[in-house]
């Protein structure tokens, strides 16, 4: 079992703070979102049917020609490893250790790359994996690039999967107008940017014959009625998805410069949380934790996830937080 952020009543045991006391900051999923509509008892008590309108309004909203709602785009990452026989899979890492995971489970040999080495690589690979943006780096690849890796792919048979599950508010960078091309895979996560992570909703974008063997190996009523009927209103709600996405937008800027003037720049991130790389991690989130303050540790790249705060009390709370752990860091920097 890989390690995950919002695991909280770990935290809370751990460090001795109840559950209620804690300011976590530990995912980047958003942390507000809509005023959920009502769910008719009918999608409790009927199998969810598909001709319900969620796919059409789906595809409005990513732009993309077919799709497969599945139960959280993590349904997808671990059930398209078994639509290929013994591949070669690059994965540019860093990166949502899920996907490895799942490749390697299923026999894929697998190939962790930099960007910069993924053309050299290419021609020996199957299928290359890109997390866009990068989670937790932030890393952003052009669409131009990852459609040049994609015609190379493709043309053997091969296929790209992009994980763009922190793309929302930057949408101008994803590749879902393309995904009906045969060998490209777009994955999207309802959760993160609908703050909705608990209903466990996400599509695949690609062409028909792909989703229908995905569709094939999920199985029936993959996605819950209440799900269904929730998505369904969210996704067609554009006026509340500009607002989410400005909002989002904004507190991302105010995270990174709060970081910034707190001795942790960030060294990249998304509208969804801040990636600080510092010699100091441990000793931060340790620092942090035992104020109740929750946020993610990569220890193995000496590296800190911030997400974003909810409220005025919870940036205040990360802010008062930051300033009092800045001096002990300091000077354990000095007696290092
Ligand atoms: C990069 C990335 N992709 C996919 C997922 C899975 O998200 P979900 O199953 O909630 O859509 C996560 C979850 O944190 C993630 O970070």
């Amino acid at each position: 079992v890989l390690e995950h952020g919002g695991r909280l009543r770990a935290a809370a045991q751990r460090y001795g703070i109840p559950l209620e006391d804690w300011l976590d900051l530990s995912t980047g999923i958003a942390p507000y979102g809509w005023d959920l509509p009502p769910v008719p008892a009918q999608a409790w008590a009927r199998l969810p049917e598909v001709n319900d309108g969620l796919e059409a309004a789906a595809r409005d909203y990513y732009g993309a020609a077919s799709l497969l709602p599945v139960a959280g785009s993590q349904a997808a990452i671990q059930a398209l490893p078994r639509l290929r026989t013994h591949s070669s899979v690059g994965i540019l890492a860093p990166t949502y250790a899920e996907h490895a995971a799942a490749w390697r489970r299923e026999g894929h040999r697998i190939t962790k790359l930099s960007e910069g080495s993924v053309h050299r690589a290419l021609p020996q690979l199957d299928v290359l994996l890109v997390v866009n943006p990068n989670n937790p780096t932030g890393r952003l690849i052009e669409p131009a690039r990852l459609l040049d890796w994609h015609d190379e792919l493709a043309e053997r048979g091969g296929w790209l999967v992009v994980d763009e599950a922190f793309i929302d508010c930057t949408p101008q960078h994803s590749l879902a107008a393309y995904s009906d091309m045969p060998g490209l895979i777009v994955l999207r996560s309802f959760g993160k940017f609908f703050g909705l992570a608990g209903l466990r909703l996400g599509f695949v974008l690609a062409a028909q014959a792909l989703l229908d063997e995905l569709d094939a190996l999920l199985g029936p009523w993959a996605v819950s009625g209440p799900a269904r009927s929730i998505a369904r209103h969210l996704l067609a709600d554009s006026d509340g998805q500009r607002r989410q996405r400005e909002r989002l937008l904004a507190d991302g800027e105010r995270l990174a410069a709060l970081l910034r003037d707190c001795g942790l720049p960030p060294t990249g991130g998304s509208a969804l949380f801040q990636f600080c790389c510092t010699r100091r991690a441990v000793p931060c989130m340790e620092l942090l934790a035992r104020r109740g303050i929750l946020i993610r540790l990569f220890a193995e790249l000496d590296s800190l996830r911030f997400g974003l705060p909810a409220d005025e009390a919870g940036w205040l709370r990360l802010e008062q937080g930051l300033l009092d752990c800045a001096p002990i860091l300091a000077s354990l920097e000095e007696t290092s």
